[in-house]
């Protein structure tokens, strides 16, 4: 028998495949049709402290290798999602559920973990530091003073279960810096990556943009970004402290890129661009790719290849 099912945390998940946080987590409609797929779990829309509407449309465009979006955080607030996660964990007692949140500052932080502490909410919070679409506010996750400074305070107030969403990094010493900060916290997990931030895709015909925000640049998704994806999975997989588990996501649409990153060292992948396209009947199709890989390799489960990416002697 095969198995797909992981753990976060020492939190059991029947299976190794979500939603990556923006792609059908807006509201409980969309959250609930990934609630009743193959998905492992859900991750909401990063919340913040008050509602967003977002910037203005058009804003996510697809082509044929991928994405590009920026939707500058349109979101309920944070409140609306963690009521919403109460509800439906009282339904599901047993499941694990994640809630993404972001502030603009550190101060807002420390202001969303006490609203997610108040709440009484027992799944896992992701703090999104990585949104490339705000205009104006660049990605805290290249700010690696600021990373330092943000997970020493949100540590000090903040005693759940917290993993980080973190943009790509692209050079070996960015990610041995990274990692070293990183590993001063008790994170539960790291997710690698978000968007490539500010990609330009034109519409050569038209000789023009394809989405209205910040003049056409946005995050890039999709086929584009899964070697990045995978390099980043590897290189945190390589450094971090054992007790720090890696979520992946980037670049996922079939069976093989799910193995892939679970390779590299991911226990878990988050799916963005692909669940877009095709809608949360993905969840089941990547499963059984995935089963079917795992099958004709011998796997039974997740550890039997997770993290044992071969080198050339
Ligand atoms: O624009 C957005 O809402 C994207 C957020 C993110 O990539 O974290």
């Amino acid at each position: 028998m095969v198995s797909t099912a992981t753990s976060i945390a020492q939190k059991k998940f029947d299976n190794c495949i979500m939603n990556a946080s923006g792609v059908w987590c807006y509201d409980e409609k969309e959250l609930l049709e990934v609630d009743k797929s193959k998905a492992a779990s859900f991750v909401t829309k990063s919340g913040t402290l008050q509602a967003r509407k977002g910037n203005p449309k058009p804003r996510y465009f697809e082509t044929n290798f991928g994405s590009i979006n920026s939707m500058g955080l349109p979101n309920q607030g944070l409140e609306y999602y963690l009521d919403f996660v109460q509800k439906i964990q009282q339904q599901n007692p047993n499941k694990t559920y994640f809630v993404s949140c972001t502030g603009f500052n550190v101060q807002e932080d420390v202001l969303l973990l006490e609203k997610v502490e108040n709440s009484g909410f027992k799944g896992i919070v992701e703090l999104n530091l990585s949104c490339p679409n705000v205009p104006g506010k660049p990605q805290t996750g290249y700010d690696f003073e600021t990373v330092d400074m943000i997970l020493k305070t949100v540590f000090e107030n903040y005693e759940g279960l917290l993993g980080v969403k973190l943009p790509p990094y692209f050079d070996i010493v960015h990610f041995d810096q990274m990692a070293k900060i990183l590993n001063k916290y008790p994170l539960t997990y790291v997710n690698s990556v978000n968007s490539i931030g500010n990609g330009l895709y034109i519409d050569d015909a038209q000789e023009k943009v394809v989405i209205k925000p910040k003049n056409g640049f946005g995050g890039i998704g999709g086929d584009y970004i899964k070697p990045t994806a995978l390099a980043n999975v590897h290189a945190f997989y390589q450094r971090l402290d054992p007790k720090i588990q890696i979520i992946g996501t980037g670049g996922i649409k079939t069976g093989r890129d799910v193995f892939e990153h679970i390779l590299c060292g991911a226990s878990m992948v988050q799916v963005g661009t692909a669940l877009m396209k095709e809608g949360p009947g993905v969840f089941e199709r990547l499963t059984h790719e995935l089963e079917m890989i795992m099958q004709s390799k011998g796997y039974e489960k997740l550890d039997d290849f997770k993290g044992k990416l071969k080198y050339i002697e």
